[in-house]
């Protein structure tokens, strides 16, 4: 542990320094580690001290579940940046490089990775070994091979993993569910499902390691794994067979103007996709001064030749429960938001989510029942504060508040996370292949 930017008063610096060491000795002494725990509190350890670690499951963690719950740990390969997130989180736990040092020396009994997502299996498989139970963020992982790992590991280790699907607890996702519960529309046959990304959110997506095939397994996994898994929640039905396309239409070697990184592009005024990190300085701290150690660019170029992922994408899905989905995904749009249809025996559903427009919305989200034969009704929602549509702190009561009822089974365990993650991982594989790919052929339960 360096001195250095830590930000950290001589003082503070020398305790933290001497009961990193101290825990870290006893470790390797064989002797029972320097346990936060004596508190009564679930010891955690979080890996990944990125943005997503170091807020939605970091500092408002800390903070707002602080008689439950205690950080005994905290792991990055960054050196940098595991610090600099410890300091975000505020708490004064160890930090680590190594996740399994930090396993052996804090033993924790839960492990939140928040890590980049085609790790996610490394971390959880060690850490059920381990005997700790496990959240993660979406997408569980990325190909089948990994997916097959992480529920062998699961069912050999009897522990638990939850994965972090927040779009379940917003509002909007738990209106359409009642509604489809209510019978309003009969039984549901088939689906229409467009995901809108607009050029800032979308581009946000071609920036970093999510433009690799190998790092995120495509947007068809990282962000359709939210939109896969609202749709099994939904029709409480799992997919079987998938056929897709993709395309690289906008972003990569579509763009003409291209630089390294927008902070060092000669091509700041006149590209529209530049982005200015400096305005953000949280983003500053946590990137770009620790960039030295392993050169993540948090702003590099949206054109780069070598992205692989696609940004143009449709899907068609086949339900256990026979359902019928058409999918879509797009990452340059002018505005943001979903449009969910959803047909039954009796009527349909329409959903219309609008998150970011350059028009005046009517509300978060408008709904309208059409009855076959009958009568159309519409009602608007508006949503509660927090993150994705007021979604992140139902979840992380769910997690962390012992006895919140979950009437709707919005708790996600492995097989959630496998079969959104999977149906992405066929599409992609339908693409590559040209084919339609079934899911009971990816991995076996
Ligand atoms: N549910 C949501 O709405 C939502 C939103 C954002 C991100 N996420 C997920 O959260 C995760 C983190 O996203 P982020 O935006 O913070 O990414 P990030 O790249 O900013 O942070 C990931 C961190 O993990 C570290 N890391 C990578 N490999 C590691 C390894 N093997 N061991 C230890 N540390 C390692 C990196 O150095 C980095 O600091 C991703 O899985 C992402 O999909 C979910």
């Amino acid at each position: 542990m360096t001195r250095q930017k830590t930000g950290l008063t001589r003082r503070e610096f020398i305790d933290r320094a001497s009961k990193t060491t101290a825990v870290a000795a006893a470790a390797v002494a064989g002797a029972p580690a320097v346990l936060a725990g004596q508190s009564g509190k679930k010891r955690i350890a979080l890996v990944g001290t990125g943005i997503r670690g170091t807020t939605m499951w970091g500092s408002s963690v800390a903070r707002v579940y602080k008689d439950q719950i205690e950080f005994v740990g905290l792991c990055d390969i960054n050196r940098k940046r595991v610090e600099v997130g410890r300091q975000m989180i505020g708490v004064d736990a160890p930090t680590f490089t190594d996740f399994d040092q930090m396993l052996r020396t804090v033993k924790p009994e839960l492990v939140i990775v928040t890590t980049k997502d085609s790790t996610h299996h490394e971390q959880i498989i060690r850490a059920l070994e381990s005997g700790c139970e496990v959240i993660t963020e979406k997408p569980m992982t990325t190909d089948e091979r990994k997916c097959q790992a992480i529920i062998d590991a699961e069912k050999k280790a009897g522990r638990q993993i939850t994965v972090t699907f927040n779009y379940r607890y917003s509002s909007i996702a738990e209106k359409t569910k009642e509604i489809l519960m209510s019978g309003a529309i009969g039984r549901p046959t088939s689906i229409d499902f467009h995901w809108y990304l607009d050029v800032n959110h979308g581009a946000d997506y071609f920036r970093r390691w999510h433009a690799y095939k190998e790092s995120s397994g495509t947007l068809w996994v990282h962000k359709a794994t939210h939109h896969f898994d609202l749709i099994n929640w939904l029709l409480d039905a799992d997919p079987v067979e998938v056929t897709a396309f993709g395309d690289l239409r906008n972003y990569g070697r579509n763009g003409k103007l291209r630089g390294k990184n927008c902070r060092t592009c000669p091509h700041q005024k006149e590209c529209p996709f530049y982005w200015d990190m400096t305005r953000s300085r949280q983003l500053m701290q946590l990137y770009a001064e620790c960039e030295s150690e392993d050169g993540y660019l948090r702003d590099a170029c949206v054109f780069r030749e070598d992205i692989d992922i696609y940004d143009t994408m449709t899907a068609n899905v086949k339900y256990s429960n026979g359902v019928l989905m058409s999918y879509s995904l797009n990452t340059y749009m002018p505005y943001e938001g979903y449009h969910l249809g959803i047909n039954g025996t009796m009527g349909r559903l329409d959903v219309r989510a609008y998150e970011r427009q350059p028009w005046e919305a009517p509300a978060a989200a408008e709904f309208r029942i059409t009855r076959n034969f009958g009568k159309s009704e519409t009602s608007d929602l508006r949503v509660g504060a927090g993150g994705h549509f007021g979604a992140d702190p139902k979840l992380k009561d769910m997690i962390f508040k012992p006895g919140t009822p979950d009437t709707l089974k919005q708790r996600a365990g492995s097989r959630a996370g496998a079969m959104s993650a999977l149906t992405g991982v066929a599409a992609v594989r339908s693409i590559e292949g040209g084919r339609p790919v079934k899911i009971a052929d990816l991995v076996k339960f």
